[in-house]
């Protein structure tokens, strides 16, 4: 069967455990695993703009022997000219895997549906889950376990990253915490999911309008633009609604002395977060952007590996290292 990585639950919390420690291992070493080679070529399409998703995609599939292939925004006929499931099924034909930044998530579900290779999610409109295994994965080297940890994400409580630490935090068996103004809170779909897989893993899901409640004695903090894509028009009104939420000074404070601070960049220095925060000692957010590589190494590997794609030496080299 074809394994996809769509949202954070597509990995079950052993699996999400494989995953993270074949990105201890590969990050150690580097070009030991070579599951795209051929090279086999991947396409990375983005509907939207990308600095570190385009890069680590890139040099992480040049890593694994393979060729990546990377379509910009407009360039082919996906969306426009072409159905999303014939686009599938001749990429499927062409490529080992595809890897989509888009707006709608049902848009990757069909994309998934009608591909016979991997289809990863680089960010949607409701997730961005490669993201939250390059934080889940930074956080593990900071403070050692996962499990138990309170993480607090503070401001767009309706946006991907929020969603995505919410499921992402609970399948790791952490304590999340979710702070933001009524009406931005996530939905009654995503909470339902988060406490259904919560019941699983003993992790802990709060979701509140109390940003001070919600760091209490946090072990992480995280925080995400205000202003999402597409939401440009809105920049100066969303600034109004979630200036309490700031991830400042007097926040960190609330939080545990020997918290973390994560954000997955771009940062608008003095909206969600100030200067002193991003630069100061609880930051962790250059090695979140490091871990994005070599986390999504391993997720490709992984994949591949699990979807019957890998050769006899990837998958020795893979259930190795993952197991370690
Ligand atoms: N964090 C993240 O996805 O960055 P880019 O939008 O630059 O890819």
């Amino acid at each position: 069967m074809t394994r996809h990585f769509l949202n954070d639950l597509d990995l079950s919390p052993e699996e999400l455990g494989q995953v993270l420690n074949l990105a201890h291992w590969m990050r150690d070493h580097p070009y030991a695993v070579k599951a795209l080679g051929g090279p086999q070529t991947a396409a990375v399409i983005f509907d939207k703009t990308s600095t570190r998703t385009r890069v680590s995609f890139s040099a992480g599939i040049a890593a694994l022997g393979g060729n990546p292939l990377v379509i910009n925004p407009g360039e082919a006929q996906l969306g426009h000219k072409e159905s999303i499931s014939d686009t599938a099924r001749v990429l499927a034909r062409q490529v080992s895997l595809i890897v989509w930044r888009t707006y709608a998530q049902t848009d990757l579900e069909e994309m998934a549906q009608y591909s016979r290779v991997p289809v990863i999610n680089s960010l949607s409109d409701d997730y961005h889950p490669c993201q939250l295994l390059a934080d889940l994965l930074t956080v593990r080297d900071h403070l050692g376990e996962l499990r138990g940890k309170t993480l607090t994400y503070l401001g767009d409580a309706a946006n991907n990253m929020a969603n995505s630490y919410l499921l992402a935090g609970v399948n790791a068996g952490m304590d999340v915490r979710i702070a933001g103004p009524e009406g931005h809170l996530p939905s009654e779909e995503v909470i339902r999911a988060a406490e259904e897989r919560a019941a699983i893993t003993g992790g802990r899901v709060t979701v509140t309008t109390d940003a001070g409640a919600a760091l209490e004695k946090a072990h992480v903090v995280a925080t995400d633009t205000w202003v999402s894509m597409g939401q440009e028009q809105e920049e100066a009104q969303r600034r109004e609604i979630f200036g309490r939420y700031q991830l400042n000074a007097d926040a960190m404070a609330k939080a545990a002395d020997d918290a973390v601070v994560l954000h997955c960049l771009p940062a608008y220095r003095g909206a969600e977060i100030t200067s002193e925060v991003i630069d100061g000692p609880h930051s962790v957010v250059w090695d979140e952007a490091e871990n994005r590589l070599h986390v999504q190494k391993a997720l490709i590997a992984w994949l591949l590996v699990e979807s019957e794609r890998a050769d006899e030496e990837t998958v020795r080299t893979v259930r190795q290292a993952m197991s370690a």
